[in-house]
């Protein structure tokens, strides 16, 4: 079986696990609970048994610098709406980068072959959660080295697990290259399937000293937009019945 084969064997198994039975599990529970189908569009998630969660990364080896700002604002907004969130620091460890040996899909290993740093971590609390959001600092116009070589390796190595989950990239920076940066992180959801969740200007927050981010309120609201847009698809996604989008044979 070639790579191209595994990945979309792996994806109708991991699109039946991941999606549909919280999906389905939600709508019983809605039945259960007497919700007329009319109640059950306007219902939140907090009504039902089971929230979804988000998982909000932060690229950042500031544990509490700007990014971390930016996402804090992303989750306060969005447990408003009942879901459930989880900030995930990347920390200042080193991560490894991708050296394209190709075992995660030769040993259909559905994680990365290198165990000694936060990638399948990541990988796990992503297999558990129902949507991404990727804070990075900018650093020379790019996300910084460390959100790169993780995303590269969980996107590589266990793509089943994210593709059809919403997705969001948010750039921290001090003065320019936000763009180019944000531009990088969703091209890597764009080639995963991941519906890319939008806010009413790019995701972009400023600052350079720690907590600056929040002086930023044009920032800190397109945060708060862009939790808004995420809990509604969420809902949408979560309280309809739908069915997954055809993949066509490439
Ligand atoms: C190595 C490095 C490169 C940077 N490059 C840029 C840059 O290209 N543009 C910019 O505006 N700020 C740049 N910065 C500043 C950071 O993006 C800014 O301080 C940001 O708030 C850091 O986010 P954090 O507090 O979450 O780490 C750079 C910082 C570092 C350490």
């Amino acid at each position: 079986m070639n790579r191209r084969d595994f990945l979309k064997k792996t994806a109708i198994v991991a699109a039946g696990a991941t999606i549909t039975a919280p999906v389905s599990a939600m709508l019983s529970n809605a039945e259960a609970s007497g919700l007329t189908e009319m109640d059950a569009d306007t219902q939140t998630y907090a009504q039902l048994d089971k929230k979804v969660k988000v998982l909000l990364i932060n690229g950042s080896p500031r544990r509490d610098g700007n990014t971390f700002c930016a996402l804090q604002e992303i989750e306060t907004q969005l447990q408003k709406h009942g879901v459930e969130t989880e900030i995930f620091q990347i920390g200042a460890k080193a991560v490894r980068s991708c050296i394209n040996c190709g075992a995660c899909h030769r040993d259909r290993l559905g994680k990365c072959v290198f165990d000694d740093d936060i990638c399948n971590t990541v990988i796990q609390k992503m297999s558990q959660s129902d949507a991404l959001i990727v804070g990075s600092p900018v650093y020379y116009g790019q996300p910084n080295g460390g959100v790169l070589s993780l995303m590269q390796r969980v996107f590589f190595s266990a793509g089943h697990y994210v593709q059809n989950k919403p997705a969001a990239a948010v750039a921290v920076c001090r003065r320019g290259g936000a763009t180019s940066a944000f531009q990088s992180m969703n091209m890597m959801f764009q080639m995963m399937n991941m519906p890319v969740v939008t806010s009413q200007y790019w995701n972009i927050v400023y600052g350079m000293n720690k907590g600056q981010a929040k002086l930023d309120t044009e920032g800190m609201q397109t945060m708060r937009t862009l939790a808004n847009n995420m809990a509604w698809l969420l809902e949408k996604l979560h309280t309809g019945t739908y069915t997954l989008p055809e993949r066509e044979k490439e």
